[in-house]
């Protein structure tokens, strides 16, 4: 069917199903990847009730559904194409309700992770997760990709965080799982098949979220260290301190945090010296003074031991939100190399320096031009990886860059993908590098859960 076919078809099917075309879609903005609009029509349900009928509509009509939440996502998982109908969350925003005393929110799919955090901020929470696109990010995506972000190492992620979900399975059946206890010994627990599925096993409209307190006081700073294991002793020495608690522990390579300081017009002067990475740590206490101190007293105390060459500490919230700007916003390496082959690898933490080391080489093995940027959430070993080159058209060099980016990481306990998803983009990493046994289980369940392959055809589980 064309777009204006669908289109025409699902108007009025619904009281509560919204419905794009074509023109309703041109000049709206399509998110990070620019087919994300590729089918040219658009469901937007305010109900469960609503994506039900929509999807049972498409099975009845052989039509296959892409999911959309934000459209940031990273592995181009929410591509669509001509055919096919966009089924998107933007109109499922309401917050149902956030429960104080029981620290839990429950939440339509599209609530952006931002909204959920101002929310519960109201009433002293905070969900438990963060990350750089929290402005876009919803809950929904978040769950279909099991996001992770900047605290991860304490909190897990995103399936750590999902106490109920409510989802619509291809066959168009609301399965409604919103218990919102921690433990369900149970059987088999089927929402942790559709919490990072990306929306191969049905389409998630609902979820019940924990909470936990925020701690507002905050000491955050800069240190330049000379790699991973360095920035690790800084980050177990703080993790042991009695009194505080560890909010982030990002680690930029030098590549990256020397051209992200020049964009942001931040100054590296307080750097003695060679630092083979800047460590950004920041963490909380009963005050702000008690924070300070604490962190002071920690840094100087681990100094030497862990090789610290200079470091600095935020003076203000202005300066505290420059220190997270040099980490988060890393888009002035897609300005200067448009399509970078990048990735989002996990290695077990202690592994990280023996990893990189062994990158740098086969990389240079390939181009000896080849500097990739490396930054990442180095306390749970998510490193993101940029290849600093924009015009690499070459399938066979992309597979070289992808097999040495990924060689051995299954093997060494990490995974090729930590927390962006597999899409579109990662299909060849999906199938060279996951675990072989997983990868053939994910198809059998995608022939239990849509025979037809209506949900998200072309992407992972790729069958
Ligand atoms: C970040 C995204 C790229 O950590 O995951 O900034
Ligand atoms: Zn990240």
């Amino acid at each position: 069917m064309t777009a204006d076919e669908i289109h025409a078809a699902l108007r009025g099917l619904h009281a509560e199903l919204t419905v794009l075309g074509p023109d309703d879609l041109k000049g709206r903005d399509p998110g990070e990847h620019p087919q994300n609009f590729g089918a040219g029509v658009m469901a937007l349900p305010s109900s469960s009730a609503a994506a039900s009928a929509a999807i049972r509509w498409c099975g009845e009509n052989g039509v296959a559904i892409v999911p959309q939440g934000g459209r940031t996502g990273l592995a181009g998982g929410a591509v669509s194409r001509a055919g096919e109908l966009i089924l998107s969350t933007s109109r499922l925003t309401t917050i149902e309700k956030v429960d104080a005393a029981e620290r839990t929110a429950t939440v339509q799919a599209g609530v952006t992770l931002e909204a959920l955090q101002a929310a519960a901020a109201s009433l002293g929470l905070i969900p438990g997760i963060d990350l750089a696109s929290r402005g876009t990010a919803t809950i929904g995506g978040m769950i279909s990709t099991n996001a992770g972000g900047i605290l991860a190492f304490r909190n897990g992620v995103m399936r750590h965080l999902v106490l109920g979900l409510e989802a619509v399975l291809p066959d168009g059946t609301i399965v409604d799982d919103m218990t919102r206890v921690v433990k369900v010994s149970a059987g088999p627990d089927i929402k942790q098949l559709l919490i990072g599925a990306e929306g191969a096993y049905g389409f998630i409209t609902r979820a019940v979220i924990t909470l936990e307190a925020i701690r507002a006081f905050r000491a955050t700073a800069l240190l330049g260290v000379s790699g991973a294991g360095s920035a690790l002793a800084v980050i177990a020495r703080l993790e042991s301190e009695a009194g505080i608690s560890l909010e982030g522990a990002e680690l930029m390579w030098r590549r990256f945090y020397e051209r992200s300081a020049s964009v942001q017009g931040l100054h590296l002067g307080w750097l003695e010296g060679d630092a083979d990475a800047v460590l950004l740590v920041e963490i909380s206490a009963a005050s702000e003074a008690e924070a300070a101190a604490s962190l002071e007293g920690v840094l100087a105390e681990i100094w030497e031991r862990a090789t610290i060459a200079g470091g600095i500490i935020a003076q203000s919230h202005d300066q505290r939100r420059r220190f997270w700007a040099l980490r988060e916003q890393s888009e002035f390496i897609y300005r200067d190399f448009p399509d970078a082959p990048s990735y989002d690898v996990s290695i077990p933490p202690l592994a990280i320096d023996s990893y990189v080391a062994t990158l740098q080489r086969r990389l240079s093995a390939i181009d000896p031009d080849y500097r990739p940027f490396i930054y990442g959430h180095v306390a749970d070993g998510n490193l993101h990886i940029a290849i600093d080159r924009g015009d690499i058209d070459s399938e066979d060099r992309k597979r070289a860059i992808d097999d040495a980016v990924y060689e051995g990481i299954t093997s060494s306990g990490g995974s090729f993908s930590a927390e962006h998803g597999v899409g579109f983009d990662k299909r060849h990493g999906y199938l060279a590098h996951a675990n072989p046994t997983k990868v053939e289980i994910a198809r059998r369940l995608k022939q239990l859960f849509d025979p037809a392959n209506l949900f998200n055809p072309g992407k992972v589980p790729f069958t």
